[in-house]
């Protein structure tokens, strides 16, 4: 009998420690590019982390544009303003700084940057994967997001209220944890819990894999225990640095086996209400894991276990996924994470969502079927179970 599961690869080298933002110039001379682009938001400018890094390019005497103008969720007309200079500049390089919006702008506008012009074409009619040229160097200033040992590009298209995901070529990760000690607490547990809900979905999907598996398991201990210590002591470098590496290795889990019902509720979240990624992904997550927990009651053994809670060990899928949604929503009332209700929603503009979670592609990825009716109550359950 055959047991063998889908591939697992990972999209390109990764340099990871404190300080290894100082490679960046010696890798792109590896490379040969001789004009960069560095892609990121105002608030990273504004935070003084683009500077550090284009002060790491001056060193090498590297020549570079910067592109600040990235805002949440970019929408494709942000992807063509970045292209459209890219070209006129002559850059042969990107660089994405920044969160998944960074990263994901960095990585379209590769696709751009292939047969310059709108965007949008390649979003609606290509296939998903496309075979970019230009080198793309993604670095997170986020401990959450992954995107920097991910192939996808999230893109949204604001006029349809759909975001779009487009697989791409990247080259390098630098992971530097010391570009992470400005974000704030808010950002520091909603980007963290986006980690954890990459590991977990990843280890739930129907499309499992056994590498994969090993990053997410490592991924969901290392931030159970260090994502308090980082929300409650920000300057706490060794906090930062163990959150780092585990929001990367918990991209690295999600790469191949994508994610699932959780991720289907937090786009359906972003796209409608503008709710940060991360924060959706948080609050979808304990309801997440205790609807699947039935169907995959080993695999939530073993999530639970790494969260290092108590069992008996003859306990059902069901009580497994009640223990390990418990245990989350502590941690998130710890953390100080604001429910959907204290945001301002009613129960039924949550609810009014069930058609976009299930037309969601990530919900077929869901190892239970998801019915409208399922959506339907995995949304209330968010709403009424995190109050
Ligand atoms: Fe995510």
């Amino acid at each position: 009998m055959s047991t063998y599961r889908p591939a697992f690869s990972q999209p390109a080298p990764i340099i990871f420690g404190r300080g290894a933002i100082n490679a960046l110039g010696g890798e792109i001379k590896k490379l040969g590019s001789k004009k960069i682009m560095v892609i990121c938001e105002k608030g990273i400018e504004d935070a003084g982390i683009a500077k550090v890094v284009t002060d790491a390019l001056e060193r090498e005497g590297i020549d570079y544009v910067k592109f600040n103008r990235v805002i949440s969720d970019p929408s494709d007309s942000v992807v063509d303003e970045a292209g459209v200079i890219a070209v006129a500049e002559g850059v042969d390089c990107l660089v994405g700084v920044g969160g998944g919006s960074s990263m994901d702008t960095a990585k379209a506008t590769a696709i751009y940057m292939l047969d310059p012009g709108p965007v949008r074409r390649y979003i609606l009619q290509a296939p998903p994967t496309i075979d970019t040229k230009v080198p793309v160097i993604l670095v997170p200033t986020t401990a959450g997001t992954g995107s920097e040992c991910t192939t996808v590009a999230i893109i949204s298209l604001p006029d349809k209220s759909v975001k779009w995901s487009a697989f791409v070529n990247t080259t390098l990760a630098i992971v530097d944890p010391e570009l992470t000690m400005t974000l704030p607490k808010y950002e520091t547990v909603n980007t963290g819990l986006d980690a954890f809900s990459h590991a977990a979905e990843a280890m739930t999907v129907r499309d499992w894999n056994y590498h994969s598996d090993l990053f997410g398991e490592a991924a969901i201990r290392k931030i159970c225990k260090n994502l308090y210590t980082a929300w409650s002591e920000p300057s706490n470098i060794e906090a930062r640095s163990e959150m780092a590496l585990a929001a990367n290795w918990a991209g690295l889990a999600f790469n191949n086996p994508i994610t699932h019902i959780g991720h289907a509720c937090a786009d359906a979240f972003s796209c409608h209400f503008h709710t940060p990624h991360g924060l959706g992904c948080a609050l979808a997550l304990p309801e997440t894991l205790a609807l699947v927990a039935p169907v995959v009651p080993e695999r939530m053994r073993v999530i639970a276990n790494a969260m290092e809670l108590t069992l008996r060990g003859d306990e059902t899928g069901e009580e497994l996924g009640k223990l390990v949604a418990d245990a989350l929503r502590a941690m998130m009332r710890k953390m100080e994470m604001k429910s959907l209700k204290a945001l301002g929603y009613s129960r039924a503009d949550i609810t009014s969502l069930a058609q976009d979670v299930l037309e969601n592609h990530l919900s077929s990825y869901c190892p239970v079927d998801v019915t409208f009716e399922v959506a339907e109550n995995i949304l209330g359950a968010i709403y009424d179970t995190y109050q």
